[in-house]
């Protein structure tokens, strides 16, 4: 199918990519609560909406907690994210003017899913106005470890009693044309009808 037979939803959802280089500009305040409500209508299990939405748009902030990452990618046990790390001028948020971290309620029945397909929406709704984002694992991968857990305390960076973060993305304008897609995988569906 050519893609512009396809509709606006199917085209943004196939025109998403994952963006990793920024222009400075901030998100536009209109745009940033338009994502944020595309998270909020997320499925959840049993509708619980476990989640919350925190928004770090605090430059030096964001600066000091990139730094802080790169360093477990650096100690990482995995040898492909510790050469990544290394490469010169390696950035985890790729100086994005935006992250945004999904916490979820720890006691909710599937925090990690419903705080995922919140971070997807926001992904889809975020491309949809022609604003670039990208997943950035290591913030979970940070906040996993003591010295992570200690270090947001110390940046001020609090999430609900009780949370924990599920998902973090980064968010802005991008500063590239966006990339070709990856090759996508064949074989992956098995239809009984
Ligand atoms: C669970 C998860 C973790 C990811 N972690 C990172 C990351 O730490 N840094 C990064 O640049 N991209 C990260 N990505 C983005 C993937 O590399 C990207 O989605 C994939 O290569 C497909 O490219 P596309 O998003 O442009 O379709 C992550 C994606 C997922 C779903």
């Amino acid at each position: 199918m050519n893609t512009s037979d396809m509709n606006e939803t199917i085209q943004t959802i196939l025109g998403r990519r994952s963006v990793r280089a920024y222009k400075p500009d901030q998100l536009e305040a209109g745009a940033l609560e338009l994502i944020l409500e595309a998270g909020r209508y997320a499925p959840s299990a049993m509708n619980q909406q476990p989640w919350h939405f925190t928004v770090i748009q605090n430059l030096p902030l964001l600066e000091k907690l990139d730094t802080s990452c790169k360093s477990v990618f650096m100690e990482s046990d995995i040898e492909a994210l510790r050469e990544v790390a290394l490469k010169d001028g390696f950035t985890v948020f790729y100086h994005a003017p935006a992250l945004i971290v999904v916490t979820g309620d720890s006691a909710a029945l599937a925090p990690q899913y419903d705080c995922t397909l919140a971070m997807q929406n926001m992904m889809l709704a975020a491309a949809s106005l022609d604003i670039g984002s990208c997943w950035v694992h290591s913030v979970m991968m940070f906040y996993a470890t003591e010295k992570g857990k200690g270090l947001f305390q110390e940046l001020g960076i609090v999430f609900p009693e009780g949370h924990k973060p599920f998902a973090a993305a980064v968010f802005g304008y991008s500063a590239a044309p966006l990339p070709e897609p990856g090759p996508r995988k064949s074989g992956d569906v098995t239809i009984m009808d």
